[in-house]
């Protein structure tokens, strides 16, 4: 039996979604820009997929800016605010590659500092520390709702509040966050946002960025002009239309319980097990841990043979296995970094799930102590 349980990398379209997507690519099938009837219908599609985000967000139409994803939507946004100021970007040590190395390669190229935030023990940024590091120069400031290795979630509405009252533009990568926990673009006084639609139960190559009036983007992907000049290239209806047929439909509520059932099984069977961020809030259906003195990747390989589909902390870059930059920011050692893995539920996960995947992890480790000579 095979068992999916990495939402947090990708979750599986939704049936909605699905025919949403279907009827959206049958029946809207001219290109928006164009003028005739087919064009016309195409473009109400378009422009209803929209009004469903922009008022999930409560913003207006005009501020939803459909990109081919979340890594998109962060690189729209950092990229297009940077060309507008000058002065030092400021983002959390724990962010997605995706803002991550475009902000290190952003600040490289235009000669400015990068500032990374420190996180605590627990992976979560320190407002007031955050406050303290950030006045009217600075160019922007980007910081994660939810982290998308250890499911934690910061707290960003002071961190907001401060950045609104200085003039700074303020970023969430919020898209983990969405469809796991209430995401509240006006709460937390963000000026951009992203999300990502196959986090939903979307499809996968579609995304946005919601642009608060009145703040600058640079326009840099050039072209037909669509979204209002801000992302030019023919929309992907369908992707938008499904994205809209998943927000409202995902649900991961029920995850809460799952998890926390899954780690009080998982550590009265291996006490040395270390949960992380667990003092933290986190996203529902998230649990990354670490398995002392076991290789993750090796775990999951084997997991993977017993027909668990999980994920690990680490990061593969030419050949060599890094460990989790997430875990080294909480202060976590290299070792125990390399030994983590993540599970990410879904909606369809029962407890059977949830003991089984312990089951085969105890089976798993106890086969490569076997195999090591351990005892
Ligand atoms: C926090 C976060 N930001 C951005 C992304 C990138 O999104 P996409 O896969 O749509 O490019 C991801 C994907 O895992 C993510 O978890």
């Amino acid at each position: 039996m095979q068992r999916y349980l990495d939402h947090n990398a990708s979750s599986p379209i939704l049936p909605c979604a699905l025919k949403a997507w279907q009827e959206a690519a049958v029946n809207a099938s001219g290109n928006p820009s164009s003028m005739h009837w087919a064009g016309r219908q195409a473009r109400r599609v378009l422009d209803d997929a929209r009004d469903v985000l922009a008022d999930y967000f409560s913003v207006e139409s005009g501020a939803v800016v459909f990109t081919s994803g979340g890594t998109e939507a962060n690189n729209l946004c950092l990229a297009g605010v940077l060309g507008k100021r000058t002065g030092a970007m400021c983002i959390s040590s724990t962010e997605h590659p995706s803002v991550l190395n475009t902000a290190t390669a952003l600040c490289k190229q235009q000669q400015r500092p990068l500032v990374l935030l420190k996180v605590n023990q627990h992976g979560q940024i320190d407002p007031d520390d955050v406050c303290a590091q950030i006045n009217a120069e600075t160019a922007m400031v980007s910081i994660m709702l939810a982290n998308n290795e250890s499911g934690v979630v910061n707290s960003l509405a002071d961190v907001g509040a401060y950045c609104r009252s200085l003039g700074v533009p303020f970023h969430v990568d919020a898209v983990q966050a969405l469809g796991k926990i209430p995401v509240s673009f006006n709460g937390v006084k963000a000026d951009f946002l992203s999300c990502s639609a196959h986090k939903v139960g979307g499809a996968k190559g579609t995304g946005a960025l919601i642009q608060r009036r009145g703040v600058l983007l640079e326009t840099w992907m050039h072209g037909g002009g669509q979204e209002r000049k801000r992302r030019s290239g023919t929309e992907n209806i369908a992707g938008a239309v499904a994205f809209a047929a998943a927000l409202n439909q995902c649900d991961f509520s029920a995850c809460t319980a799952l998890r926390d059932h899954f780690e009080q099984v998982l550590l009265t069977a291996m006490p040395d097990i270390v949960v992380h961020g667990a003092a933290a809030t986190r996203l529902p259906n998230t649990s990354f841990f670490s398995v002392p003195n076991m290789d993750g990747e090796t775990l999951l390989m084997q997991l993977d043979l017993a027909g668990f589909a999980v994920g690990s902390g680490s990061a593969c870059s030419s050949g060599k296995r890094e460990p989790s930059h997430v875990l080294r920011a909480m202060g976590v050692s290299n070792p125990l970094a390399r030994s983590s893995l993540r599970i990410s539920f879904g909606a369809e996960h029962t407890t059977e799930d949830a003991l089984a995947l312990v089951a085969a992890l105890l089976r798993v480790r106890r086969l490569l102590q076997k195999m090591a000579g351990i005892p």
